[in-house]
């Protein structure tokens, strides 16, 4: 049975019984949103961090149980070193308050990417948020990509796959896509329906290859710290009215 969103006149309603469970984001648009204003590259970080903040309990408060977002690539370590710190400081900021609020707010965060070639103190508190989460009886759980890349997550993954296919542990012929995804970071995950991607961008930018293949893709131009409800919304009525076929017909 349907059941809908109350919507204000005029807008699209949503059916909250066929809501992706999954959704991943690329929050792009910080650096050009700052720009724009006449700030600091940084202050398009902070704005982008709030709206982090909000989306992430809006799909909560949907029932939509998985959100993972793009926090941070193997490649974003090129940028100027004050930037990089400044998202550094962003991330142990909303870790912090995250790891205060699990609990009460029923949720969960996990880390997608290669966290060990983080800052000592960064990589401590993510993997203490993470104990901490595995504590909660979590509904609802934030996926953040730190440190990621799609061909590096796989890359690891092959190569876990390898050691213990040389120690005896498992058989190569053995190997199945189900099998090689327990190697990746996103083990126990389900894929991610629905891929949104602000700005006017339209490229995947390593984002999640191997579990995105059969994903659905939403883009925007909003830049993200102008991303709401709203647009999502709009991604949502989007995502309903396709047909997912998954190569049947
Ligand atoms: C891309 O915009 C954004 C990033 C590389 C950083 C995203 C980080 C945050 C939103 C802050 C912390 C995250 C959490 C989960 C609290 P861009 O800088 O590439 O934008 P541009 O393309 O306009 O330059």
């Amino acid at each position: 049975m349907a059941f809908f969103k109350k919507k204000q006149a005029g807008e699209a309603e949503i059916d909250l019984s066929r809501l992706p469970k999954h959704i991943g984001i690329i929050m792009d648009g910080n650096g050009r949103w700052a720009k724009k204003r006449g700030l600091p590259r940084t202050a398009g970080h902070a704005a982008g961090a709030e709206t982090f903040r909000s989306v992430a309990y809006y799909c909560r408060d949907l029932g939509i149980p998985y959100l993972t977002v793009y926090a941070f690539s193997t490649e974003n370590w090129k940028r100027p070193e004050e930037e990089v710190s400044a998202i550094m400081d962003l991330l142990r900021k909303y870790l912090l308050e995250a790891l205060e609020k699990m609990q009460k707010d029923g949720f969960r965060i996990r880390f997608l990417g290669d966290i060990t070639a983080l800052p000592e103190e960064l990589r401590d508190l993510c993997l203490e948020t993470v104990e901490v989460g595995n504590q909660v009886d979590a509904k609802y759980q934030i996926n953040v990509c730190l440190n990621y890349g799609g061909r590096d997550e796989i890359i690891r993954a092959a190569k876990a796959w390898a050691k213990d296919v040389a120690e005896g542990r498992v058989l190569a012929e053995d190997l199945t896509e189900e099998a090689f995804s327990r190697y990746l970071d996103s083990r126990g995950i389900p894929d991610p329906d629905l891929i949104i991607r602000p700005s006017g961008e339209l490229r995947l930018s390593n984002f999640l290859p191997w579990q995105g293949a059969y994903s659905e893709f939403y883009f925007t131009d909003e830049l993200w710290p102008d991303f709401d409800a709203k647009v999502l919304d709009k991604a949502l009525v989007s995502y309903q009215s396709r047909q997912r076929r998954f190569g049947g017909v």
